[in-house]
């Protein structure tokens, strides 16, 4: 006598091998077709696991996107200017706190903020009438030496101080954060319209 016991699972096998080898290729139904792996697919089957894959490439894409914006977020974040608070006091002990940019010069942050600072060669170190005090010496201390250039200039500086420097060469960095900056009585502008200083 047969033991179907020790059988059914060959037949089983056999049942499943039976169904989905390429010889049954024929047996899809008009409209299916036939997987890489012998399987009969219903249209809507792949109508779903196209409409599945479009929809992971969109996920990915998005997600992609989403990175990217978020970067661009973030760097776009990272481009905004910091600032320092610069204090200009003029002749007369007015004072104007400013904000400015790090990497302007005080010679433009004082020309958009209306502040009487000449600058008649307009940051070619030609001149001396963006000349500045420096009110605190720790401040003129956390500045780069000056070049041989802007000495030259600062020597034709009228009421040279030891904490002199031109608007034009001091750049806002955040060390200078807090900076108050005295713009002298008068400047020495021979370069540009021959104005001589009264003597004092
Ligand atoms: Fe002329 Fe600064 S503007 S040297």
């Amino acid at each position: 006598m047969l033991n179907l016991n020790s059988r059914l699972p060959r037949i089983g096998a056999s049942i499943t091998k039976h169904f989905f080898t390429r010889n049954y290729t024929s047996m899809c139904k008009a409209g299916y077709t036939r997987s890489t792996r012998n399987y009969c697919l219903q249209p809507s089957f792949q109508q779903n696991w196209f409409t599945n894959l479009y929809k992971g490439a969109m996920f990915e894409k998005h997600n992609f996107l989403s990175t990217t914006t978020s970067s661009s977020t973030a760097e776009s974040g990272s481009e905004q200017k910091e600032t320092i608070s610069v204090t200009f006091v003029d002749k007369d002990g007015e004072e104007k706190l400013l904000k400015v940019p790090i990497g302007m010069s005080m010679l433009e942050a004082a020309h958009q903020n209306d502040i009487e600072l000449e600058g008649a060669c307009e940051g070619s170190l030609a001149c001396s009438t963006c000349h500045v005090i420096v009110m605190d010496v720790d401040y003129y201390n956390k500045l780069d030496d000056p070049t041989d250039e802007e000495n030259d200039m600062l020597d034709l500086a009228f009421g040279l101080t030891e904490t002199s420097r031109l608007g034009c060469q001091v750049i806002a960095k955040p060390e200078l954060d807090g900076v108050r900056l005295a713009i002298p009585a008068a400047t020495r502008n021979f370069a540009v319209d021959g104005y001589v200083p009264k003597p004092h």
